[in-house]
């Protein structure tokens, strides 16, 4: 299923009463916004998607907000076509795993591509009035999350395609006391664009180019086909093209057309596109507060400088607001599927009683095995299989913090039958490994600080939750459960009765 556009996924989920339109007033200024507490009651009623289009202390009152389109596993699954988010997952790596079905993209005339409905040159661009701004939380600054950002190899001009967040300057506070001029308010954009752990393509890019004393090009295109979002989220290896996994994803080829300013490529059908350069002096500043997806604040963060030399968008467009914060949040699901396709897709290559794998929206890696007991190949596989996470491909499995491996009979989506296995099925001095020396998910605030001023490097928990069979006991007592089948016979009996 290849939806033409993001227009065309809300369709999607309006028809299936995923979404609802909504004018109910929310104020989305810098200190007095609603839009964060609006995302917590929505994840804990587990709340549908938003169109919200009477927004106070909106710079672009006429531009609609898309808020919580991804905010549910189900729904998250509905960019491929099922609602089963396992079967969302097992689509997600098959097509990973055999870039024999990648299809290369397709380009088009402009004056074929909506996003170039209008076309806002450098000399009369101003961020403050040409892109929407919502402001969520205590955060100082505004960003721009529903983009995919482009770049080329400076070396080798092959391209990336990446989810990467963008930061703005207007309006925004300086986490410091200090202030943003005028032209930086009006014509810059920052990008969470650094070649540091745990490592991102347009970072290799920057820091290339940054030694070669050239400019980085960078597209940003906003709101486009959400299967393209989340091939942009994988964790490809560098120098193969995110839009052709894209199109394997979709089954059909992504349009392109190309950049007014620079020579890049962006989806005919994105809502807004903005074009930028990296100078090669790199200017960075300073911005925060910022919430992250682990759920803090950072007092302060340090991002590149942009400077924006065109945006174009379409006649009417849409916007997409969204927040990192304690999770979950609408789009935690949208980078955790991503990051379950890659793992999955590394390990079955390598191990092939690895039967899934599930990531939780507070980053805990759950591992189901398809054998346990004495069906295991070699005692203590589960201990082998913890490792092999760690050295998983990708960018963030080596940042696995606390992993656990479960046998067959334990669902890895039931954090209560994690628990349970975990319980009931291991020794902790025995069956747990402690690495002191793990890689650290960057924003974790309890992991040692680095020279670089983040967490370089992590202690980290693998548990081995699979029955000890043969290594400790040669039989293990049965589980007292009932059989699902029988459940729903029971179920079925007492219809309408209870
Ligand atoms: C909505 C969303 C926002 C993201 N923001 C960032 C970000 O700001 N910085 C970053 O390094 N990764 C971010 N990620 C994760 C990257 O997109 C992901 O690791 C991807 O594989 C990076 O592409 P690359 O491997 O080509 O560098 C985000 C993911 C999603 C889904």
């Amino acid at each position: 299923m290849a939806f033409k556009d993001m227009r065309a996924f809300l369709a999607h989920l309006e028809e299936a009463g995923q979404l609802r339109r909504v004018n109910v007033p929310f104020n989305v200024e810098r200190g007095r916004n609603e839009l964060q507490a609006l995302m917590r009651h929505l994840a804990e009623t587990n709340g549908p998607a938003l169109i919200l289009d009477n927004l106070e202390g909106y710079n672009t009152p006429g531009v609609p907000l898309v808020f919580n389109p991804y905010g549910t596993r189900e729904r998250t699954a509905m960019i491929l076509g099922t609602r089963d988010p396992v079967e969302a997952k097992l689509r997600h790596f098959k097509v990973l795993q055999d870039p024999s079905t990648w299809i290369k993209p397709k380009m088009v005339d402009a004056a074929k591509a909506p996003c170039k409905d209008v076309v806002i040159p450098r000399d009369k661009l101003s961020v403050d009035k040409h892109i929407p701004h919502v402001f969520f939380g205590r955060e100082g600054a505004s960003y721009i999350t529903g983009g995919v950002g482009v770049s080329k190899d400076p070396e080798t001009g092959i391209r990336n395609v990446g989810a990467y967040r963008v930061t703005s300057f207007w309006n925004s506070e300086h986490p410091q006391g200090g202030s943003y001029s005028e032209a930086q308010q009006k014509k810059q954009l920052s990008m969470f664009a650094f070649w540091n752990p745990p490592m991102s393509h347009v970072g290799l890019h920057l820091a290339k180019a940054q030694k070669m004393g050239r400019p980085l090009e960078i597209a940003i295109a906003c709101q486009v086909d959400p299967a393209l979002h989340l091939a942009s989220a994988t964790g490809i290896p560098y120098g193969m093209d995110e839009y052709d996994y894209a199109g394997g994803l979709r089954g059909a080829p992504v349009e392109l057309v190309k950049c007014e300013t620079v020579d890049l490529e962006v989806p005919a059908t994105a809502e807004y596109v903005i074009e930028g350069v990296f100078r090669p002096d790199v200017p960075t500043d300073i911005i925060g507060w910022h919430s992250n997806s682990v759920g803090y604040y950072d007092k302060h963060q340090i991002f590149p400088i942009l400077d924006v030399t065109c945006i174009t968008h379409r006649k009417d467009p849409l916007w997409y607001g969204t927040i990192e914060m304690m999770p979950p949040f609408d789009h935690n699901y949208m980078a955790l599927m991503p990051i379950e396709g890659e793992l999955l897709a590394d390990l079955q290559r390598k191990i092939p009683e690895v039967k899934d794998a599930v990531v939780t929206p507070n980053m805990t890696y759950i591992v189901q095995l398809s054998v346990d007991g004495e069906s295991k190949p070699h005692p203590e596989f589960g201990k082998y299989v913890l490792h092999a996470v760690w050295g998983a491909a990708g960018r963030w499995p080596r940042t696995a913090k606390m992993l656990v491996v479960v046998g067959p009979d334990v669902d890895p989506y039931d954090i209560s039958a994690v628990e349970w296995a975990i319980q009931t099925r291991v020794q902790p001095v025995s069956d747990i490994i402690m690495n002191r020396a793990g890689q650290a998910f960057v924003l974790d605030p309890s992991a040692p600080k680095g020279p670089q001023g983040f967490p370089t490097s992590s202690e980290q928990m693998g548990i081995d939750a699979t029955i000890k069979v043969p290594e400790r006991f040669s039989d293990y007592a049965e589980v007292s459960q009932a059989d699902r089948a029988q459940v729903e016979q029971v179920a079925r009996k007492l219809a309408g009765r209870l």
